[in-house]
């Protein structure tokens, strides 16, 4: 067990803010090395200049680090996004080299569909070959980090039931070094904006394959954005964890033997100096549901 962790975000007024929180209250960063690139008109994926910045807060506080991202596109099948896919990949294995992540997850879903990159994933349809082609795509991952996982993602319309999709992750985790990771924001928004219990979800998940459960806040959109005035509850890693997240941290604990780390999720921009407590308290606060389950010392 690696402990608490916390995702580290490309951004100097984050880092700054949070540079004695990432020394004293955590025990892995989370890294998406991805936001340490950027893509030139060619498709050439460029340092943004963050990589020497992380790689001395991990070099001075000898932590461990662990990969995530959203854009490696597990689910697409668009044969345009082939191309961009082995530049990514050729992109993480230099990265690898750098940050030597412990594991590395990346979404559920289409990311980058006919090869554009999307803000968020799109569902997918949960057959038993697109639960092949995500193990494939997995296995192509190990090449480059031994240990690997699928995200539970938060979608904004479904194909097919969202309580199907534990049977389909545990029909593409077949085999050693594939893990989940368990959001349980995701979780919860879900099962707030489709009308399910998170319990129902998580009875029929195999928590025997999470390696790691995210911790994270969001808002509800605005009315106005929808015709019938409906507000659904979005998975922005801006505010504090709802109650109801801890309540699931707690219940699943118990259950998730083959854990590792359990991270807090934040984004970019919505932490000033009145967040850095809330965070810090946070971070104590998911160290302690370790310990009370006996995860941690
Ligand atoms: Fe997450």
């Amino acid at each position: 067990m690696i402990g608490v962790g916390l995702s580290l975000q490309p951004e100097s007024a984050f880092l700054d803010l949070l540079d004695e929180v990432c020394r004293t209250k955590v025990d892995y960063f989370e890294v998406s090395p991805e936001t340490l690139w950027w893509e030139d008109a060619s498709g050439l994926l460029i340092e943004n200049g963050f990589h020497q910045r992380l790689q001395r807060l991990v070099k001075q506080t000898c932590k461990p680090v662990v990969g995530h991202g959203v854009g490696l596109s597990l689910s697409g099948v668009d044969r345009r996004d082939a191309a961009r896919r082995r530049r990514w990949l050729s992109r993480l294995a230099e990265d690898q080299k750098r940050l030597q992540f412990a594991w590395y997850t990346d979404h559920l879903g289409v990311s980058a569909p006919v090869g554009q990159a999307a803000m968020l994933p799109l569902p997918v349809w949960q057959t038993p070959a697109a639960a092949t082609l995500l193990l494939r795509r997995l296995r192509k991952l190990q090449q480059i980090v031994p240990q690997v996982g699928v995200e539970n993602s938060v979608f904004y319309f479904a194909l097919g039931s969202p309580l199907d999709e534990p049977a389909f992750l545990s029909r593409a985790l077949r085999g050693a070094g594939l893990h989940l990771l368990l959001d349980l924001h995701n979780v919860f928004t879900m099962a707030q904006n489709f009308g399910f219990a998170p319990a129902e979800y998580l009875r029929r998940l195999d928590l025997t394959k999470v390696i790691e459960i995210h911790i994270s806040g969001g808002t509800h959109s605005d009315a106005s954005w929808l015709p019938s005035g409906r507000s659904l509850r979005l998975d922005s890693h801006d505010g504090a964890v709802p109650e109801p997240v801890w309540q699931l941290l707690d219940e699943v604990l118990p259950r998730c033997p083959q854990l590792r780390g359990l991270t807090l999720e934040r984004m970019e921009g919505t932490v000033g100096p009145a967040e850095v407590p809330l965070l810090s308290a946070e971070l104590t606060r998911a160290r302690q549901a370790l310990i009370r389950h006996r995860l941690h010392s």
